[in-house]
């Protein structure tokens, strides 16, 4: 798309407010893959809860070494550590300059009141729906390239060959952890029940750009 038309629906949708929109979905479900598009579009600061935490991990903080075990089980890091690292880049400027874009949090009931506490509400909730099988076969095929940070699959996505030799894959991207991640995914979907109202399920089994439509049908809604 030509710079002047992305500007032009930037604008569009910008006109009522700075968009504040969680994003959610289970695991490989698409939400950094359209996360991505989302920035580039519409310059919203993007918040993944997962890529702070890995950074986390790759510094090799006190908070990294405990996220890395729970991360490694495809369990849920304790509050005391992700909440925080949330929130802190929740209230940074840019996010009230831009509007934000939270990925992956809340998680769970206590994560969801510990947003309401901060006063910090969206006006747009995105579900992803995605049947298990599909994730499943989207977990293991997927890399990602540490240079750029862009999302790849060896199949539905594959990379430039010579960006492939470069690519990395997420040591919680195994079918066993994926399993695990499902299960905890759908054992905490009520904590999303204090945003019934301003939540718009999409499929997310298909092409990224139809997906994307609707995305963009669901903001441009909600923030005009
Ligand atoms: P996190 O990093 O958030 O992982 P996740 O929620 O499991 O989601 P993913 O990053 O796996 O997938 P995605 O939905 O972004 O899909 P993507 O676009 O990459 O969390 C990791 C861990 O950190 C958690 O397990 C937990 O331990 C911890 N954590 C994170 N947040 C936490 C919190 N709030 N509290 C406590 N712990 C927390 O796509 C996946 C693949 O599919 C890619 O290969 C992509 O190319 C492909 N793809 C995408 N869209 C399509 C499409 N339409 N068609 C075909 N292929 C597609």
């Amino acid at each position: 798309m030509a710079p002047r038309q992305v500007a032009l629906r930037a604008r569009v949708v910008m006109k009522a407010g700075k968009p504040q929109i969680i994003i959610s979905g289970p695991p490989a479900s698409g939400k950094g893959t359209q996360c991505e598009t989302i920035v580039s579009d519409l310059g919203l600061v993007h918040i993944s809860a997962g890529d702070l935490l890995r950074a986390e991990v790759a510094a090799g903080t006190e908070n990294g070494k405990t996220a890395k075990e729970f991360m490694d089980k495809g369990q849920l890091v304790p509050d005391a550590v992700v909440t925080g690292m949330v929130k802190d880049r929740l209230t940074q400027d840019d996010c009230g300059k831009a509007g934000w874009l939270l990925d992956g949090y809340p998680r769970s009931a206590s994560q969801a009141q510990s947003l309401e506490d901060a006063g910090i509400s969206p006006k747009l909730v995105l579900v992803l729906e995605v049947p298990d099988e599909v994730l499943i076969e989207r977990v293991v095929g997927r890399r990602s390239d540490p240079e750029t940070g862009k999302i790849y699959h060896l199949t539905f996505n594959p990379p430039p060959a010579d960006v492939l030799e470069r690519c990395v894959q997420r040591s919680d991207d195994t079918e066993e952890k994926a399993k695990s991640r499902l299960e905890v995914f759908y054992k905490n979907q009520d904590c999303l029940n204090a945003y019934e109202g301003m939540i718009v399920r999409i499929d997310g089994n298909r092409a990224r750009d139809d997906v994307y439509a609707d995305i963009k049908a669901a903001i441009t809604s909600a923030f005009n």
